[in-house]
């Protein structure tokens, strides 16, 4: 039967290449710099939150990597391949990589079974059976297989996501980049995706990268903690790591950049703790 294979982790053995390799990177749309000299590694079968506050590039940064916009300048290789205009690198992109979405993205007039077997039946070559086999076993996996024959206008948002999540991982992805994918849900939704997002990296060793606006979900849900502000990475650790003070210092970084420093310090004094805690003093 056609399944999902678990990916055995790469990233302790000695020499191995990380799933993800950024160097230098830059990128533009027309004069503004959105991204400035990102250097990034993501080892294979992490699960990795990327944080920071609206505007600072998270999305841009997460769509170069899938190849849903170029780069400029510097590299990005995904598993051993650097992503450039050349057919290859789309190829690798779209079999390797999975994409989940705020807003889902899911085929209106098509049954949850259908928007699940599209794609392994048309790319994959797969037998309208095998495929069906395949979407039922991810369904159970995501936790909704009752939901099979019914449209996404008539399931939750959490619902979706999970539809959109097991449609990611049809292809058998070594990657799933997911932007905001509980941006518009309620908390329980929001438990139930993140939930499903955490077995999905280590029931199969997919390797998960998710944007995320909320720092105490992030800090909640990964091993590692990317921050971002104004276009760069300005935080790479653990969650205990990002002290108080570092998390002020993430969002306060991003409002200087926008306002000038002296803009930026006034908020901070008047603006509450991003960790949902007392700011120190
Ligand atoms: N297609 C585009 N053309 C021009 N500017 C863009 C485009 N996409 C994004 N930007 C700008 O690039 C910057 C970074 O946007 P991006 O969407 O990557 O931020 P983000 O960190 O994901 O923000 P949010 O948390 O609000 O989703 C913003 O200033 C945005 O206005
Ligand atoms: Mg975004």
């Amino acid at each position: 039967m056609v399944s999902i294979h678990y990916k055995p982790p790469m990233a302790e053995a000695p020499g191995a290449d990380p799933i993800i390799r950024i160097e230098a990177l830059d990128k533009w749309f027309g004069d503004f710099q959105v991204l400035r000299g990102i250097d990034l590694s993501v080892g294979s079968g992490e699960k990795v939150v990327i944080c920071g506050p609206s505007g600072s590039g998270k999305s841009t940064l997460i769509r170069c990597v899938c190849r849903l916009e170029r780069h400029q300048r510097g590299r990005i290789v995904v598993d051993g391949y650097e992503l450039n205009d050349e057919t290859r690198s789309l190829a690798v992109v779209r079999s390797e990589v999975g994409m989940v979405f705020q807003s889902f993205n899911l085929f209106p007039h098509l049954s949850v079974l259908e928007n699940l077997t599209l794609a392994p039946m048309r790319v994959r070559k797969l037998a309208p059976k095998e495929a069906q086999d395949l979407a039922m076993e991810l369904l159970v996996r995501v936790r909704i297989p009752e939901q099979a024959h019914k449209y996404p206008a008539q399931l939750s948002g959490g619902q979706q996501q999970r539809v959109a999540i097991a449609r990611a991982l049809v292809q058998d992805p070594d990657l799933i980049l997911a932007d905001e994918p509980i941006a518009s849900l309620d908390p329980h939704n929001t438990k139930i995706v993140m939930d499903a997002l955490r077995r999905i990296n280590r029931d199969f060793g997919i390797t998960v990268i998710c944007n995320l606006h909320s720092l105490e979900l992030a800090r909640s849900y990964c091993g590692r903690l990317i921050g971002m502000a104004a276009g760069r990475v300005v935080f790479d650790g653990t969650p205990e790591q990002l002290t108080e003070l570092e998390a002020q210092r993430l969002y306060g970084l991003d409002r200087d950049a926008r306002h000038g420093a002296a803009a930026g310090a006034a908020d901070s004094a008047a603006e509450e703790s991003v960790l949902g805690v007392p700011a120190l003093a």
